[in-house]
């Protein structure tokens, strides 16, 4: 398994991320999309475990588990859940969840994690949450996206990204605080590279999760509109 670059975050990212009123309203999006009873509940890409935290507090009887290729972030999840048996964590990625056997969780969930894949992984990662969902599971996924897709160095697909990675920065600048803005600005050039840092359509992970088998996808957007941030949930029969 590669290790990301957020393997090497040196801000407070929580405290950060705590500052952007727009992270805070995708996230709670999410958490209201987990099935009222779920039980157990996989949380994909789960950095220091924010959302973890917040599907903690939403389903307080539920078990946890998040994965993240980062064993920096696992260690931090790990040690701010140190006193709670009701999550754990450890070190997998979306396109690999061999680690679980079949029909282990009846819901997943992930936030600001799967634009990191490849996209030539969506297929497998949609395959493998399909198959460690149980029969009435849902998948709920809280991203950020982009609206053309292309060759690297296509000028449509280059154009939309500074486009939408201008209006973060800017948002995030007047709207959380400067090193919100900061940590946007630095992450442009792998943004532009598709270097770890790889925006697709919100349609392109409908298409990934209808084959993979689920039933109905839903894309719901949430604000502001500049950010092009979605909630998708995908419910398997
Ligand atoms: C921006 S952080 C988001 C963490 C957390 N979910 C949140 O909302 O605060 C992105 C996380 O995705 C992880 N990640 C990168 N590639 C991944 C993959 N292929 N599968 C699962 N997680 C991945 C990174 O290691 C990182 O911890």
């Amino acid at each position: 398994m590669s290790i990301t670059h957020w393997n090497d975050v040196t801000i407070d990212y929580d405290k950060v991320l705590d500052t952007d009123e727009s992270n805070v309203v995708l996230l709670a999006t999410a958490v209201d999309r987990l099935p009222a009873g779920a039980v157990d509940v996989l949380d994909i890409g789960s950095g220091t475990g924010r959302l973890t935290s917040l599907c903690r507090a939403a389903r307080p009887a539920a078990r946890i588990v998040g994965v993240d290729p980062a064993p920096t972030m696992v260690t931090a999840a790990q040690a701010k859940f140190a006193d709670d048996d009701g999550a754990s964590f450890l070190e997998a990625i979306a396109e690999d969840l061999s680690v679980f056997p079949d029909a282990s969780f009846d819901a997943a969930i992930s936030s600001f994690a799967l634009h990191h894949m490849e996209l030539d992984a969506y297929d497998t990662a949609a395959a493998e949450i399909f198959r460690v969902l149980r029969p009435g599971g849902r998948f709920v996924n809280a991203d950020q996206f982009c609206r053309v897709m292309g060759p690297v160095a296509s000028r449509e697909r280059a154009l939309d990204v500074l486009d939408l990675l201008t209006a973060k920065a800017r948002h995030y600048l007047l709207e959380a605080c400067f090193e919100r803005m900061l940590l946007q600005i630095d992450l442009l050039p792998r943004f532009l590279r598709e270097d770890g840092e790889i925006l697709t359509t919100p349609e392109y992970w409908r298409d990934a999760l209808k084959s993979a088998g689920f039933a109905t996808v839903e894309i719901i957007a949430t604000p502001p509109a500049e950010l092009y941030n979605r909630v998708i949930v995908a419910d398997k029969a």
